[in-house]
């Protein structure tokens, strides 16, 4: 039976970092589907119709570097309210929660809609004001010039649209884990991802 750990929260919480750290600690498969909502974001800015684009991507083809830029962010939150890109990305996402190694998958809507039966929920968070200074300071160490306000502003608007809209709005499932990582370290997150997947781990092993 493959084991799925669905990882959704707003922009910048941490989800990456967590997911990361988890797929290499139990040696999971990670699916970071922004990516993938990115990609078409980025198809759209080229001229590109993004449910053309969504159904035409080829996953093995993303450039997440190329992928980070906060236009392309914007982007990729206009087209993830269309319910038909939505659709086009659904079945790659639900292949790779079922790989047999088991998988971890970060986005919004996982717990929700991709991934209701995962077998770990975990829903990750942080003050808006945190999540900000936190992208920011990686924007910054990339070389961008843009500035904290800039951020929060961008990080806010993504948040609304995400959670607003009607299409597998950003949202806790109702069985998940709520991480607030506002006051942890990142090893302190870890920890309790890590804690929390090996009791359900556990748990199935009865
Ligand atoms: O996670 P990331 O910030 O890269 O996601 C970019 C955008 O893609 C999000 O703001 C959201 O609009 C969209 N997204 C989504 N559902 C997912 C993952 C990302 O709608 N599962």
């Amino acid at each position: 039976m493959s084991f799925t750990v669905a990882i959704d929260g707003p922009a910048a919480a941490g989800k990456g970092t967590i997911s990361k750290a988890v797929a290499a600690h139990f040696g999971f498969a990670h699916l970071d589907t922004g990516l993938l909502y990115r990609a078409v974001g980025a198809g759209m800015l080229a001229g590109g119709d993004p449910v053309v684009v969504a159904q035409g991507l080829d996953p093995a083809d993303l450039d997440a570097d190329a992928l980070r830029s906060a236009e392309v962010a914007q982007a990729a939150s206009e087209v993830a309210v269309n319910p038909e890109v939505r659709d086009a990305l659904t079945a790659f996402q639900r292949g790779f929660a079922a790989r047999p190694e088991g998988a971890v998958l970060d986005g919004r809507d996982i717990g929700t809609v991709i991934c209701p039966g995962a077998q770990v929920k975990l829903f990750v968070t942080a003050s808006a004001a945190c999540r900000a200074e936190r992208r920011f300071k990686e924007l910054q160490a990339k070389g961008s010039e843009t500035t904290l306000d800039a951020v929060l502003a961008d990080v806010q608007a993504r948040d609304t649209r995400d959670a607003g809209r009607s299409t597998a709005p950003l949202a806790a499932a109702a069985d998940a884990v709520l991480i607030d990582t506002s006051d942890m370290s990142i090893a302190q997150a870890v920890a309790q991802a890590v804690a929390l997947i090996e009791n359900a781990q556990k748990t199935l092993r009865g």
